[in-house]
């Protein structure tokens, strides 16, 4: 059933449909609809020579890869073949990896996408049709805060780096917090050698010294931040794709960090509306089920409240990720006060007994990272 929320242009395929008509009209283009059944697209778009094949894709959720590969197959196909270009439009939006797959495709793609708003075409990548924007190849952003102390945000952020490196990206890490507990613990960076070649590199910066320039073969920053947001740049703030939200599962840690949640969301928000926010449980200590069951309810119930009006703001299931409680943590950094002189850098990712809860623990955030944010692309080489 059509919601009356929504605007008509989207209630359903064929208002949908003429909506992008109209829009590729406005722009200068004759638009002819295509035969019923017709099989790869819907539209005909054409201008002085170029004939254009259009894709409209009325979805109630974003667009996926496969959705966009069976459009990119039918463009090389015969029938496909005559089109110069396809043109790929779709209500919502495009998911993680739907993303990764066009940054692959690069600037001279034969697939334009786009969202079509009330008024606009808005691309994804290059626009054949209105002036193109940029590329979406800039650096991806993350920062890991809360607005509490000693909850695990430079142990995690540090991690995180670590395990993006080891699944094959570079990785620029950037100490926000004047504390500076970065610097002294991996501060000289850590680099992961590759048996099949060049390997990959977590580089450390100061907030005063980072510069995009500083890291070009890195394509992912990590910002570790300061809990009183005031302290942290606010340029990088801003910056901020995705933020990572440490907390605590246990009943006193859900009671207090509610409040420090929503905070903490209303903080990042004044400066930062965009970014998609995940709140993440670390030092998590298996309670067994019935437990389990007991916090997860209070959890999701914690935070309902925020997910109702704000749509990026996500909660990690515990079952699925989580960061657990580990020896390896807790005493990382010895290796400081060991070594006093001349320290060194290193994760806590020594196996012990064949096996090491945080090596585990933030690969698998990498890769539901890597699945949420398609970042796939950047991967070294
Ligand atoms: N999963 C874990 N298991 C065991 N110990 C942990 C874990 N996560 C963090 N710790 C320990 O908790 C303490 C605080 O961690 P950390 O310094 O990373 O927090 P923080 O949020 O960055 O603190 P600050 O607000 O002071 O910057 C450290 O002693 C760290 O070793
Ligand atoms: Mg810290």
């Amino acid at each position: 059933m059509p919601s009356t929320l929504e605007p008509q242009f989207i209630q359903d395929f064929t208002h949908f449909e003429q909506h992008v008509a109209k829009l590729i009209t406005r722009a200068g283009w004759t638009v002819e609809t295509a035969k019923v059944n017709q099989p790869g697209y819907d539209l005909i778009a054409r201008k002085d020579k170029l004939v254009v094949a259009v894709q409209v894709k009325w979805l109630k959720n974003n667009v996926n890869a496969p959705q966009l590969l069976k459009f990119a197959d039918f463009l090389d196909s015969e029938a496909g073949k005559k089109f110069n270009f396809g043109l790929f439009i779709t209500t919502k939006g495009f998911g993680g990896p739907a993303l990764a797959l066009i940054r692959t495709w690069g600037k001279d793609t034969k697939i334009g996408c786009a969202i079509a708003e009330e008024n606009k075409l808005v691309w994804v990548n290059g626009g054949i049709i209105d002036p193109p924007p940029p590329l979406p190849l800039e650096k991806i952003y993350f920062g890991v805060f809360t607005c509490k102390g000693g909850v695990g945000k430079t142990t995690i952020a540090a991690h995180l780096a670590g395990a993006l490196a080891l699944q094959g990206f570079n990785v620029a890490l950037v100490d926000l917090d004047p504390e500076e507990n970065l610097q002294k613990l991996v501060g000289d960076g850590v680099y992961v050698p590759n048996p099949k070649g060049v390997g990959t590199s977590v580089q450390v910066f100061k907030a005063d010294d980072w510069h995009e320039d500083s890291a070009r073969d890195c394509q992912i920053v990590i910002c570790d931040c300061s809990p009183a947001l005031e302290r942290n740049s606010k340029e990088l703030i801003k910056r901020l794709n995705y933020c990572i939200i440490p907390t605590t599962l246990n009943p006193l840690g859900i009671n207090k960090h509610g409040k420090v949640i929503q905070e903490t969301v209303r903080e990042i928000r004044e400066i930062n509306q965009d970014a998609d926010l995940f709140v993440l449980i670390n030092n998590f200590k298996d309670p067994g089920i019935r437990r389990l069951r007991l916090l997860k309810e209070v959890y999701s119930a914690a935070y309902q409240e925020i997910s109702k009006t704000d749509n990026k703001f996500h909660c990690i299931d515990p079952e699925e990720v989580c960061i657990r409680s580990s020896d390896l943590l807790y005493y990382w950094g010895i290796h400081v006060l060991e070594n006093p002189v001349n320290p060194g850098s290193r994760l806590a990712f020594d196996l012990i007994g064949g096996r090491c809860y945080p090596r585990e623990d933030f690969i698998s955030l990498a890769d539901y990272i890597e699945s949420k944010a398609g970042i796939g692309v950047l991967r070294h080489e």
